[in-house]
Order: structure tokens, then sequence, then C-alpha cells
């Protein structure tokens, strides 16, 4: 199952303010460019939110000791990793420090002027993740870190086969959403939505949101990697909701039906 998700701010900058924002339309490349000139403009990038900062840094830190470290010791200093939708590149610039293999991908580039000033021979793809002009089997390990909810259904599901796509036979894929469907989001959603009609579109919170994306539950997750025939090795989870991400223990038969209550859940998954 998936929902659609209203927003109204994300770091401070009122969403309806940014210039190309469109109320019925899901945010594209266009909103998204102009949202990090505002917020580098308005706000200023050395003036993020700490703790959204710190939340970064900490996914950053787990994707290098969980997945990135392991490969070093097994396949060498050769290895590939591609990042999509990297945004201002806080998961990523970490990496790059310390010397891996990253290539970056982003629908605009104003979010990555600094990266791509500090990182000269970095490569980075400006363009949609869904169609990335670089030759198939070309990378051991593609992130997605807060990427998915910008899809529905069916673009997901082409996203993932173009991951697939970019993978090395038993390459991984790593998608990492801030956005899982649990049943107490579900359950408030829809409250508010029907709190929304009941009491009229002129309620100030409707007026000041924007289509944001899609929150899904993980078997909406699975059942989309199923389909790009991506094997889904080990779901991790923050349960509770403000820990480090630990795998579920979940029986295999079961993972369609099982909605962590957790917001943000990572997927592992092989391509054979
Ligand atoms: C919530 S941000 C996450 C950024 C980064 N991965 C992080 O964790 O900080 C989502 C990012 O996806 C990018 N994006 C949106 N649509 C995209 C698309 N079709 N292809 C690639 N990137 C996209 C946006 O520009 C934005 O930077």
């Amino acid at each position: 199952m998936e929902i659609l998700l209203e927003q109204t701010e994300w770091q401070g900058i009122k969403l309806r303010e940014v210039a190309g924002a469109d109320r019925r339309e899901i945010p594209g490349g266009t909103f998204y460019d102009n949202f990090y000139k505002t917020l580098r403009d308005q706000k200023g990038l050395e003036n993020l939110d700490a703790g959204w900062l710190r939340q970064k840094r900490s996914v950053s830190r787990w994707i290098e000791t969980r997945f990135l470290e392991p490969m070093k010791q097994r396949i060498g200093d050769d290895f590939k990793i591609l990042s999509l939708g990297v945004g201002l590149g806080i998961v990523e610039v970490p990496w790059l420090e310390n010397g891996y293999r990253v290539d970056l991908q982003e629908c605009q580039k104003s979010s990555l002027e600094a990266v791509a000033q500090r990182f000269p021979n970095a490569t980075i793809y400006i363009g949609n993740a869904m169609e990335i002009p670089c030759p198939s089997a070309a990378y051991d390990l593609i992130v997605m870190n807060a990427l998915d909810y910008v899809f529905d259904r069916k673009a997901y599901e082409t996203l993932l086969h173009e991951a697939a796509r970019l993978l090395r036979s038993g390459g991984i894929l790593l998608g990492i959403t801030v956005s899982n469907l649990d049943l107490k989001t579900l359950v408030s959603t829809l409250l508010s939505k029907t709190k929304q009609k009941l009491l009229g579109k002129s309620l100030r919170r409707v007026n000041e949101s924007i289509k944001w994306g899609w929150s899904r539950t993980l078997g909406e997750h699975l059942r989309a990697g199923r389909r790009a025939k991506l094997n889904a090795e080990t779901v991790f989870a923050t349960t509770p909701p403000d820990s480090e991400l630990v795998p579920l223990k979940i029986p295999s038969l079961l993972w369609r039906f099982y909605w962590p209550n957790a917001r943000t859940v990572a997927i592992h998954w092989n391509k054979q």
C-alpha cells in the first residue's frame, strides 16, 4: 500500500513559496533546483538543522561500516558506488573523503556546487534517476537514501529496474526510506484527510502544503523489488524510532504483511 504525503516546510523553508511549487504536482527538478537555491540564499548551507545533519551523518557512517568497509575487504579498492538523488551530498562526502569511488546522481545541480568544486574528479550525473546515461553492470553498490518517496508506484518500479540494470551480478542495492508507512502514520493521515474534507479546503494547513510524494509499506517496497528481479536479503528498521537501523527478523513468508513500526527502513537487495 502507498499513500500520498503532503508537506508544508522542509529545513524551515515554506514549500509553497519556492518558485515552481505547484500544489497539484509532485515536485520535479525545477522545484528542487529552486528549493536548494532558496535554502542557500535564505538560510545558508552552514545553518542546516543540527538534528537533521546528525541523522544524515549517522546514516552515512552506518552504510560505511555495514557495507563499504566489508566490500572493500572482500573486493579491494576497486569497487564502484553510485548514489542516487544525493541532494547536498552530506551522506556521500565522508565516503569521498575516505577514498571510496563514489559517483553521484541528482535531478538538478544547484545543491552540488560545493561538492563539485571540492571533488572536481567526481562523476556527477544530472537528470532523472530512472534513466542514467551509463553502461549496464557498472556498479557494485547503489545507494538511494530518502529518494523513493518522490516516485509513484509505476515510477518506483522503473527506478528499481534501472538500478538493477546498473548493478553487476552479485551487486547490492541499498534503499533507505524515511517515509515508511506504518500503521500509526496511516491512521493519522486518514484522520487528518477526513478532517480536512469535513472542514473544507479553506483550512490554512491545506492551503500551505504541497503534494510531496509517497509513503509506502515495506510490502510495497518488496513487491517493487521482486518485479525488478532484486532479492531482498535483509530488512533493517529503526525500532524503537530513534535507534540505529537493526536487522528485522521476520519469517520470509510474512514480510508482505509485516508493517514495522518505524519511519526509517532500509532494504538490502541483491542482484543475482
Ligand atoms: C529528501 S532529498 C534526499 C537527498 C539525499 N539523498 C539525502 O539523504 O540527504 C530527495 C532528493 O531527490 C532529488 N530528486 C527528486 N527527484 C529526482 C529524480 N527523479 N531523480 C534524481 N533525483 C531526484 C531531489 O532533488 C532531492 O535532492
